[in-house]
């Protein structure tokens, strides 16, 4: 018999073996409300209760698992000021942890198991992401301040005892943040991941680059941060174009200059805190549009020379980059370079979306290139050049995600589709057999109102998008065949901050739809129940104020 069948046949013969292996229900015989988001694919509630001490041991045979119980311990250690022993087998007396694989790797690894009895808590885990989130289930079963115990007044947390099992429904469960209207600093986009981690998502999708300002340190292009980082001045509130779609003369600015931006060494550090909460972090590199921060640090890359300035308003600039100037995609493919040194994951995005066509039309370089590649159109123009920088990006063994703009003129051979304007475009692209994330804005844009009482809430970009539509929305749409269906990687959430002038604001955006969003790319469809989800929400928001999250109090009656 293998070590670790026999410790598991040990393991089973304690008093929890009644408990295990029966048939797991929603909900046990228990009435207490487990505080879990997102509800796990199997639960069944016990009666027992494992006391957790600072005598608690976690037996940890295979050390492959020891950054994640290093990560537990640190978790202790900073909400309730003792660690755990880590011990090869298993202990003579006292409750422990004990950490094991299934015997049989099958690949599913953000999957786990927790069986819990009051000697044990027993985690199975094939790998490492799948054990991180059994300890994310612990964390969330733990009380919020410990008590104590006996006359030496021990430290123990009582943690209410359930099998569970427990697998994502989804593989991409994002949630965004720009950081280019607004810029949130390293310490702020760590707090961010410490809420996509509490949530069990898995990917950051970092919008780094946009008319308002480029947030990136190239080392190549130094303007890049050193203009590109900063504008002179910000519009007030929202533009009020005028009959002929200009800026109206009655838009107020807060004339002081803004900026700021991530030197190399602060992107690998976020990177590096996202990768040990096995979260990827996805950089979003605008392109051809949105790009007018780095045209007023380098105008030769656009089709007029400029000279431009960093966007003080909110919109799309028309300057775009020039798809005609090969100097250009040698430029992006410099930038991309150091892009992809910095960050490991397999998408790099590359924007893609709301690239007007005007300056293109009138360039003749544009021009000549349509000429030289027999485009029939701008459209087709465009997906010369996203097509190109696939090639670059391919041949580096990474993949493109674009929004569904790149579907425009004919789709990349290998890009993923973000789709954000509805699911169409997500759908199309499902059905040529593309990956695709869904974002449509009803119900993934969180920086739509919360409340239709618009009077109570702070100025958003419009739109009504409350929590009840964000954990009803099914990514799948019901439109696709069988096969179609596993081109739908997952959905996310995204937050765009025009608005959102500071991150006390991305927090009360961004909770609690984003425990909204979580239950939906993580809990079977059909354990799905709202009234239950606002229950256990009820709960959550404790751990909420003691993270000291500004979070929206709609949930509780309150605005
Ligand atoms: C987008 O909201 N422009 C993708
Ligand atoms: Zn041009």
């Amino acid at each position: 018999m293998k070590k670790t069948l026999l410790i598991l046949a040990i393991l089973l013969s304690l008093p929890f073996k009644k408990e295990w292996g029966g048939a797991f229900a929603q909900n046990g015989n228990t009435s207490k409300v487990l505080p879990l988001i997102p509800w796990p694919k199997e639960v069944k509630q016990l009666d027992d209760e494992f006391v957790l001490t600072p005598a608690t041991k976690i037996v940890l045979s295979n050390t492959k698992f020891k950054p994640e119980v290093d990560y537990l311990n640190n978790y202790l250690i900073s909400n309730y000021s003792f660690e755990l022993q880590i011990i090869p087998d298993l202990p003579k007396d006292g409750n422990y942890l004990y950490i094991t694989q299934p015997d049989f790797e099958r690949g599913f690894t953000e999957n786990y198991d927790l069986m819990m009895n009051q000697n044990q808590l027993l985690f199975i885990a094939e790998g490492n992401a799948g054990l991180f989130y059994g300890f994310q289930t612990l964390i969330q079963l733990m009380p919020l301040e410990k008590t104590s115990a006996g006359v030496l007044g021990t430290a123990e947390l009582r943690i209410p005892c359930a099998d569970i099992k427990d697998s994502p429904r989804y593989n991409w469960r994002g949630m965004h943040l720009d950081c280019s209207r607004h810029f949130f600093s390293k310490e702020e986009v760590k707090k961010y991941i410490d809420y996509l981690t509490l949530y069990k998502f898995n990917t950051f999708h970092w919008h780094l680059t946009d008319d308002q300002g480029w947030r990136i340190e190239i080392k190549q292009y130094p303007l890049l941060t050193k203009i590109g980082s900063q504008r002179k001045e910000t519009i007030i509130g929202k533009p009020k174009w005028d009959k002929q779609g200009n800026p109206s003369k009655d838009d107020k600015y807060d004339v002081k200059p803004y900026g700021g931006f991530y030197t190399q060494e602060d992107i690998k550090e976020v990177v590096a805190y996202a990768q040990a909460r096995h979260i990827t972090v996805v950089p979003e590199i605008e392109m051809p549009g949105h790009s007018l921060a780095a045209l007023a640090a380098y105008p030769q890359y656009s089709c007029t020379g400029g000279p431009f300035e960093t966007y003080t308003k909110w919109g799309v600039s028309d300057d775009v980059y020039c798809a005609g100037n090969d100097s250009t995609f040698q430029f992006l493919e410099n930038i991309l370079t150091e892009v992809l040194d910095l960050f490991p994951s397999k998408y790099i995005h590359i924007g893609g979306d709301e690239a007007p066509r005007d300056r293109w039309k009138a360039c003749a370089k544009c021009q000549k290139r349509m000429t030289d590649e027999k485009l029939k159109n701008e459209n087709e123009l465009q997906n010369y050049f996203i097509t190109r920088i696939e090639k670059f990006i391919n041949s580096k063994g990474r993949q493109i995600i674009g929004w569904d703009e790149i579907l425009e003129g004919g789709l990349a051979p290998n890009a993923a589709v973000m789709s954000w304007r509805g699911t169409d475009g997500g759908i199309a692209a499902a059905k040529l057999k593309h990956p695709v994330v869904m974002t449509p804005g009803k119900p993934c844009y969180f920086d739509h109102y919360q409340s239709k009482n618009k009077a109570d809430e702070p100025l958003a970009i419009g739109g009504f998008n409350p929590l009840d539509s964000v954990y009803a929305y099914n990514p799948t749409p019901k439109v696709l065949s069988g096969e179609e269906i596993n081109f739908i990687l997952g959905a996310q959430g995204n937050v765009w901050t025009e608005y959102i002038t500071d991150f006390s604001k991305v927090q009360y955006m961004a909770m609690p739809r984003m425990a909204a969003l979580s239950e939906t790319l993580w809990t079977p469809a059909d354990k799905k129940d709202f009234k239950k989800f606002n229950e256990r929400l009820k709960l959550h928001s404790k751990i909420l104020d003691k993270m000291k999250v500004n979070y929206a109090k709609h949930f509780i009656g309150k605005k």
